[in-house]
């Protein structure tokens, strides 16, 4: 079902865990198989320079997550927010069809992130602890 890749990526993930006092953070879950994930970000001068996750999901979310997570780690926040999940997809050589979506939490869990940590700078509260379900 999954490619070598998918399964190197699941079987030994990077970027697990979780940044302590994080400039960003996001959570997303699917409202169809329940599945959430959670990214936190250090960013310095609108780069992003750490990223983790966390991830209550399948192989392809553990998958997507860790390599969404590497991608990003140097980027500017405005160069994140286009790493879409096809690219995320695309960098894994393709996941199975009924598996793309689970690799749609990475990208909107970054774009959560991302607006958590412009919502901060802006002094605006965000509600870190609400699941948007996509
Ligand atoms: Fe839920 Fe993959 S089955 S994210």
């Amino acid at each position: 079902m999954y490619n070598q890749k998918v399964l190197d990526a699941f079987a030994n993930p990077q970027n697990v865990g979780e940044i302590e006092n994080p400039d960003g953070e996001g959570t997303v879950g699917n409202a169809t198989c329940g599945d959430i994930m959670k990214i936190t970000l250090r960013i310095e001068n609108d780069v992003i320079v750490d990223a983790k996750f966390q991830t209550f999901g399948c192989a392809a979310a553990i998958a997507t997550s860790s390599t969404a997570t590497q991608m990003i780690i140097g980027m500017t926040v405005e160069d994140a927010l286009k790493v879409t999940n096809a690219k995320v997809v695309e960098a894994l050589e393709g996941l199975p069809p009924q598996k793309i979506h689970c690799s749609v939490l990475a990208e909107e869990a970054i774009k959560k992130a991302i607006e958590d940590y412009r919502a901060k700078k802006q002094n605006i509260k965000t509600d870190k602890s609400k699941i948007e379900y996509v």
